[in-house]
């Protein structure tokens, strides 16, 4: 274990399991139509490739990074698109794959985006919720695991950009950050 790390919250195997449950879950919702999974950069790239690969069916690949504006005032409508889709999702089902919701900022404002440029669905596959901190709700169609309120790392979530390769998911220790 990273000297960083005070507690492993979900071990690999614990991930690779629960990851492809819900790739059954999310393979019957769509029920053989087809789907654009959108990686929401970068804290999501492993829970994409793995969930992908357990989905069945004609999946489409898209890769957007995003930041919500970060004022506590703005609730809702305001993201910044930092790399666009590379596809038009006019008339497509999307699923947008994402590490955490938290405040649920980002999110709020991500999905009502896609939903304007007039996807046929939008749904929301998140690994991580952390319900203690949301302000804004997002419904979450396909929810990994729930966490309590604490800061968390590896997996793809960073601290600073740091500890996106650790293969599990842990609780950062206070000293690092404070
Ligand atoms: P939001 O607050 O729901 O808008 O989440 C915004 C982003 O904050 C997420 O996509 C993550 O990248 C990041 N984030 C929130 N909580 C954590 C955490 O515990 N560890 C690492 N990143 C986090
Ligand atoms: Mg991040």
């Amino acid at each position: 274990m990273h000297s960083d790390i005070k507690e492993i919250l979900f071990t690999e195997a614990q991930l690779k399991e629960r990851i492809s449950e819900l790739g059954k879950e999310i393979s019957t919702t769509y029920q053989g139509e087809d789907v654009t999974m959108v990686c929401v950069l970068k804290g999501a790239v492993m829970f994409f490739a793995d969930l992908v690969r357990s989905v069945e069916g004609n999946v489409s690949l898209d890769f957007i990074s995003c930041s919500s504006y970060g004022d506590s005032t703005i609730s809702t409508g305001e993201v910044k698109i930092r790399k666009d889709l590379d596809h038009d999702v006019k008339g497509k089902h999307v699923l947008v794959v994402e590490d955490i919701i938290d405040t649920g900022v980002t999110l709020s404002a991500l999905l009502p985006l896609l939903r304007k440029r007039g996807a046929k669905s939008v749904r929301l596959a998140a690994l991580l919720s952390k319900p203690d901190r949301r302000k804004v709700e997002v419904p979450i169609d396909f929810e990994g695991f729930t966490i309590p309120d604490a800061f968390v790392v590896g997996y793809g979530l960073d601290y600073a950009e740091k500890y996106r390769n650790l293969p599990y998911i842990g609780i950062l220790k206070e000293e690092v950050y404070q």
